[in-house]
């Protein structure tokens, strides 16, 4: 297999797509659906705009990425997948140590589908999120990096629906078309997760979002790398790579928003939020409302803390752990207990379930403690700044939805508190109305180069070693 990517094909691509007659004319007719999808849902008003995006031109590390100017209909959405390791096998599971599947086996056809169209579906919620947000962008350097995320979160369609025309047939065209038809938020016809229905109304929310639920896809993609279905271990392998950058935006984003707020905090050697909203920076109260959102809805993802279909997943070879083959344990897992938390007499208690069973709860934890390292890095700018204030991340039973942890009121210290308490301290830690319309207010469109909206610093360097005052985008 090549991993040099042919352009010279209506649908670029590494898998010799031409070889292969009728796939390729079946996703040539899904080609201009998803961009009908895009006219309809992508980036708002956008269509016209010359963007300076990276394109990929090999799956290799060296050759990864070609930067300049495109109208984003006009990017080269394809499919791409890591190379073959020849002689690979299953790392985990009951099938330990046999040849990966080239094909998907009868008997896993059915959970592996519902897996591909669960993380499919993610993608392009996450565009439809997003799409308003370039109307009132901080800067023509941020507008670029969210049209680059939204470019790839449509190529991480593709490669799902790459798997889906290929190797499920009739019912993966199906589950193909319905990618196209959901629609995030929709009441009737809503995204498969509940993180995906959110609304991302402002920049501070994207911020977060790229920061915390763009994780939540780099840890999901990691553990499906893992899968013993070889051609969604490629996949997912090659996702991986674009995810990092998008996680970068959400990381670097929330900073530069932090670095302002201690510029004018200290400017005006004030800590009262009310004094900084006044001067157009968002109060680390707030920052810390929108993390604590943002972290609650997105450790939901990773679904109920017991489920037996995790342990099916994982015994059949279809779904791994995060770093699964950096694992010292014997990737079987029978008989191994792992803690997971419940209420005993009104307090969090760990109790040791089957490991199998808790898996998702084994790929919370790793994300948590991956989420963990960015906020203390977020403290960092503010410690530089000599300023008190710490970033928490929230405990993780903290305004959960899904999970034995749903039932239960638990501030973010950890504490199982009542309604009441509940009720009289919902507005310390997650954001109001009030928060939001502020944050709405300072959302003004700042488009010409070099310039940035007040409520955030200037990133430290530019994209692909361009200055900061480069044109990322020409409107036209
Ligand atoms: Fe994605
Ligand atoms: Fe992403």
């Amino acid at each position: 297999m090549e991993s040099t990517i042919n352009y010279s094909e209506k649908i670029p691509n590494n898998v010799n797509l031409a070889e292969d007659r009728a796939l390729q004319r079946a996703l040539e007719r899904w080609q201009p659906e998803f961009l009908d999808w895009w006219r309809d849902m992508g980036p708002d008003g956008s269509s016209n705009f010359d963007v300076y995006l990276r394109t990929a031109v090999s799956v290799e590390p060296s050759g990864w990425a070609q930067f300049g100017y495109l109208k984003m209909p006009d990017y080269r959405w394809g499919i791409f997948l890591n190379p073959v390791e020849g002689g690979a096998t299953i790392n985990f599971g009951e099938h330990k140590g046999e040849p990966v599947w080239q094909d998907v086996p009868g008997e896993h056809r059915a959970n592996l589908r519902r897996i591909i169209v669960t993380q499919g579906d993610t993608e392009p919620a996450s565009v439809e999120q997003q799409r308003h947000l370039g109307l009132t962008c901080p800067s023509q350097y941020d507008l670029r990096n969210l049209f680059q995320v939204n470019v790839e979160e449509g190529r991480h369609l593709w490669a799902m629906v790459y798997l889906l025309h290929r190797y499920f047939g009739r019912d993966g065209r199906e589950e193909a078309d319905a990618l196209l038809t959901r629609r995030s938020g929709d009441t009737d016809n809503p995204r498969i997760l509940g993180a995906f229905n959110e609304r991302t109304p402002d920049w501070l929310s994207f911020f977060m979002f790229t920061y915390f639920t763009d994780r939540d896809g780099k840890f999901q993609l990691a553990a499906l790398a893992e899968s013993g279905f070889e051609p969604l271990a490629r996949t997912t392998k090659f996702m991986l790579t674009e995810e990092a950058h998008h996680m970068f935006v959400g990381e670097s984003g929330v900073a530069r928003v932090i670095q302002r707020t201690c510029d004018v905090m200290k400017e005006l050697a004030t800590d009262d939020p009310a004094k900084v909203r006044a001067a157009g920076a968002i109060d680390f109260e707030t920052i810390q409302r929108y993390l604590n959102f943002h972290f609650s809805v997105t450790i939901d993802l990773f679904g109920a803390d017991q489920s037996s279909n995790a342990a099916t997943f994982y015994t059949a070879g279809l779904k791994g752990r995060f770093d699964e083959t950096k694992r010292t344990d014997d990737h079987v897992l029978k008989g191994l207990a792992y803690p997971v938390q419940n209420i005993v007499d009104g307090r969090l208690v760990d109790h040791e379930v089957p490991m199998l069973n808790a898996l998702n709860e084994v790929l919370r934890d790793d994300y948590i403690k991956d989420s963990i390292g960015g906020v203390e890095r977020w403290n960092r700018v503010i410690d530089k700044a000599g300023l008190p204030f710490r970033l928490k991340v929230p405990h993780k039973a903290f305004h959960r939805k899904i999970g034995s942890l749903s039932q239960v009121r638990v501030a973010p210290d950890g504490r199982v508190i009542s309604e009441a308490e509940w009720n009289a301290n919902e507005a310390n830690w997650l954001p109001t109305a009030d928060d939001r319309a502020f944050v709405a207010s300072l959302m003004g469109r700042v488009v010409e180069p070099g310039k940035f909206a007040g409520w955030i610093a200037p990133p430290v360097v530019g994209i692909n070693r361009q200055p900061i005052h480069f044109e990322y985008v020409r409107f036209n």
